[in-house]
């Protein structure tokens, strides 16, 4: 099997294109196929020239931290919720997300999702969905791992621009839910970071690897 990787030193570096021969085993993730390219052996590429190991991020490697998120396929998903015998093909190709600034290879660097919450004053910190009203979907959106995969499908998101995306809008809507004295200045600022350019594509909702329903989050908060 072979596997291109869109590859780049550093940020400051063009990209290029690498190719690997991939002979182990299907039945594991990307995140455990690039384990095995990395440290099976020594790494050389397709042509057979030894070259650098893959940068990539991992953490949790079990879907519930997002670190992992790149592109497969031209497909936004998590390297380990994502199986090789899945793809069906005979070539796997794996390139960063391309909104948000790449730091080596696959490695992104997604800071300024947070740095959006913390500018507009809706970062949830530690959550714990409170029992009443909602409950259910408060709790299923306090599970946003903030990876960043809604943000890379979206048409209307482009890093560094006002409108902030759907992990944005999943924070308004919980910081609105539990804290009323904040619920109006919440609704100031989701008007102007999401609510107004907004095409409702709701390609998020395909992609988000915990199947939060933001059209739920926005129906309440347009409520
Ligand atoms: S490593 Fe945590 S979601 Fe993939």
């Amino acid at each position: 099997m072979r596997v291109r990787v869109l590859r780049q030193e550093s940020p400051t570096t063009e990209p290029y294109w690498e190719s690997f021969d991939y002979d182990g085993p299907r039945d594991t993730s990307v995140a455990g196929m690039l384990d095995y390219l990395n440290y099976h052996d020594d790494i050389v590429n397709a042509d057979g020239r030894p070259t650098r190991r893959i940068a990539w991020e991992c953490s949790c490697l079990q879907g519930v931290c997002g670190a992992c998120a790149m592109v497969i396929n031209g497909m936004p998903v998590l390297a380990c919720d994502t199986f090789v015998r899945d793809l069906n093909c005979d070539e796997v190709i794996l390139a960063p997300l391309t909104k948000f600034p790449t730091i080596r290879d696959l490695a992104t660097d997604r800071t300024s999702i947070q740095e959006n919450l913390r500018r507009t004053n809706v970062s949830i910190g530690e959550y714990q969905p409170k029992a009443g009203e909602d409950f259910a979907h408060q709790y299923e959106t306090a599970k946003c791992l903030k990876c960043g995969l809604c943000l890379e499908i979206c048409p209307n998101y482009t890093n560094g621009n006002s409108f902030f995306g759907a992990a944005f809008a999943n924070d308004c809507y919980l910081v609105h839910a539990r804290n009323h004295q904040k619920a109006r200045d919440v609704r100031k600022v989701y008007a102007r970071h999401f609510g107004n350019a907004c095409s409702k594509s709701l390609a998020c909702m395909d992609v988000c690897p915990m199947g939060i329903s933001i059209i739920t989050s926005m129906a309440r908060l347009n409520r």
